[in-house]
């Protein structure tokens, strides 16, 4: 593993830092109320938000603590230019379609200023201009493409071969007014106002099962109900699959973040590159100073190279290009992708109604989550949403992609494979503090993690939600499953869905 003297030596977001959130309880006791949420991130947190406002009774469960999934570990840029997408989406869907993307992405901006502005907010909401540049002769018609697409989705626009950020670029396109923000600062003022509405939040309470009779009922790890009219699913990954065959239709990718300061100062503007790897920039206030978040380095769940490596090349990036004064902050997300890289959003599947799912928004969460948040809210209000049949996840219901299908499983396929292992405690013997290893123990495959205090965790490095195998995470000393993201410590308690069960703890005198 790459060691890297200057590196935080711990994952944690900006975001959750010197931010004062709620806290709640576990849920001890079964529940009838109108509608069940699981999940507390945007998704979850703003539905919730809506309904509590109409009167609504809700009760939102989290698995975790609130802010703690993908929200409280996102760039939080708030915008509709979400990299090379308005000329693929118009080749897949066609205009129209493309138009009410766009269209939703920028309403769903403008009811984040709104709200941003009726409470008064101080929470760092900037707008900016988002430049999406090239510096890579092979994606200059790419980016021409990609203008031709704003022009005929009339996105304002303008092409620029220079912008303000001191990098080499070949060119750019800038989409003007653009917003971003401090995320849990936003997301703290809806909670409170969800509470003096009547929400009741329930932290720590994992759902694993809904009970689909008259009423649809939310089970939970302890074994309490959650009786309703309607269940959200806002858990990131549907913890309820309802035979949609979402672990075929979703692909988990994780992306790193690391935060510092520069001499330079920060010139304003969001960006983000074309080609790989990514490159995303934006900046944040502290302390009176701009803290420079820079994220990219993407690649598929529990695949490819050690993963603090992409802490390493996102420092190296930022030294080369603007000299790293402080490194304070690093971290990492999970997002996932559809088939058809619009998000999933509305009944779990046909004939399921009352059991509506969110997820599926790739890296663009804010304004995804505050469109699905809308069009669930609505949905159960029984009002019209003009952007409910463009995101329902019945789209792909009889007829899946074949190709990426067979492609996603191809992949799930490999991943079930057990590669050969030495049976030999010598690989754990010569472990390094803070390293790990897949070796096997007593005939059995372990995962051997040896923290910092030399004490080894073993766990059965199958994952309990569909048997493929985890691998290691050296970044946030986790075991990541390759086919459909579920994550787990290194003492092996799930961190991330779809799995709802713990690895086996293992032991060396099994
Ligand atoms: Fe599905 Fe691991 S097998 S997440």
């Amino acid at each position: 593993m790459t060691k890297h003297n200057n590196m935080p030596e711990n994952p944690e977001p900006f975001w959750r830092e010197l931010i004062d959130l709620p806290s709640f309880s576990k849920l001890k006791d079964s529940l009838k109320v109108d509608v069940g949420i699981v999940g507390g991130g945007i998704t979850g947190i703003t539905t919730a938000y809506l309904l509590a406002k109409e009167n609504i009774n809700v009760a939102l469960l989290d698995s975790n603590v609130i802010l703690n999934g993908t929200t409280g570990h996102t760039t939080a840029k708030v915008t509709a230019q979400h990299g090379l997408i308005y000329d693929e989406f118009i080749s897949h869907f066609g205009l129209e379609k493309t138009q009410l993307y766009y269209q939703a992405n920028m309403d769903a901006k403008k009811f984040i200023k709104q709200t941003i502005d009726q409470y008064n907010l101080k929470c760092d909401y900037k707008e900016e201009n988002a430049f999406l540049y090239t510096n890579s002769d092979d994606y200059l018609l790419k980016l021409e493409h990609e203008q031709k697409a704003y022009d005929k989705v009339k996105i304002p626009h303008e092409t620029k071969t220079n912008i303000p950020l001191d990098i080499p670029i070949k060119s750019a396109l800038v989409m003007p007014n653009q917003g971003q923000f401090h995320p849990l600062k936003y997301l703290k003022q809806l909670v409170d106002e969800s509470v003096s509405n009547g929400v009741q939040f329930y932290e720590n309470t994992a759902a694993i099962d809904v009970e689909y009779n008259k009423h649809p009922t939310i089970i939970t790890r302890d074994g309490y109900r959650v009786t309703c009219r309607y269940v959200i699913e806002a858990s990131h990954y549907p913890f309820y699959d309802g035979q949609g065959f979402y672990p075929t239709r979703l692909k988990p990718e994780r992306s790193y973040i690391i935060g510092i300061k520069t001499d330079k100062s920060y010139p304003g503007g969001m960006y983000i590159n074309a080609e790989s790897p990514t490159r995303s920039i934006r900046s944040t206030p502290i302390d009176d100073e701009n803290l420079w978040l820079i994220a990219g380095e993407n690649h598929r769940t529990g695949q490819g190279k050690s993963t603090i490596d992409h802490y390493v090349a996102l420092q190296n990036f930022a030294e080369k290009q603007f000299g790293v004064k402080d490194f304070i902050y690093r971290w990492s997300a999970q997002d996932l992708t559809t088939l058809d890289k619009l998000p999933y959003i509305g009944p779990v599947t046909k004939g399921q109604d009352s059991v509506l799912v969110a997820t599926g928004y790739r890296k663009w969460g804010m304004t995804n989550g505050t469109i699905a948040a809308q069009i669930l809210a609505d949905s159960i209000l029984e009002k019209e949403n003009p952007y409910k049949n463009l995101y329902t996840p019945a789209r792909f219901q009889g007829d899946p992609s074949v190709k990426k299908f067979a492609q996603f499983n191809t992949n799930v396929a490999k991943s079930l494979i057990k590669g050969k292992l030495d049976d030999t405690k010598e690989n754990i013997n010569n472990l390094d503090i803070d390293e790990a290893t897949i070796t096997r123990v007593n005939g059995e495959r372990t995962g051997v993690y040896k923290d910092k205090n030399a004490e080894l965790h073993l766990v059965d490095t199958t994952c309990t939600h569909l048997r493929c195998e985890v691998a290691w995470n050296s970044g946030e000393r986790t075991w990541d499953c390759p086919c459909h993201g579920s994550r787990f410590s290194y003492t092996g308690e799930v961190i991330e869905g779809p799995a709802k069960e713990p690895l086996e703890k293992r032991s060396l005198n099994d």
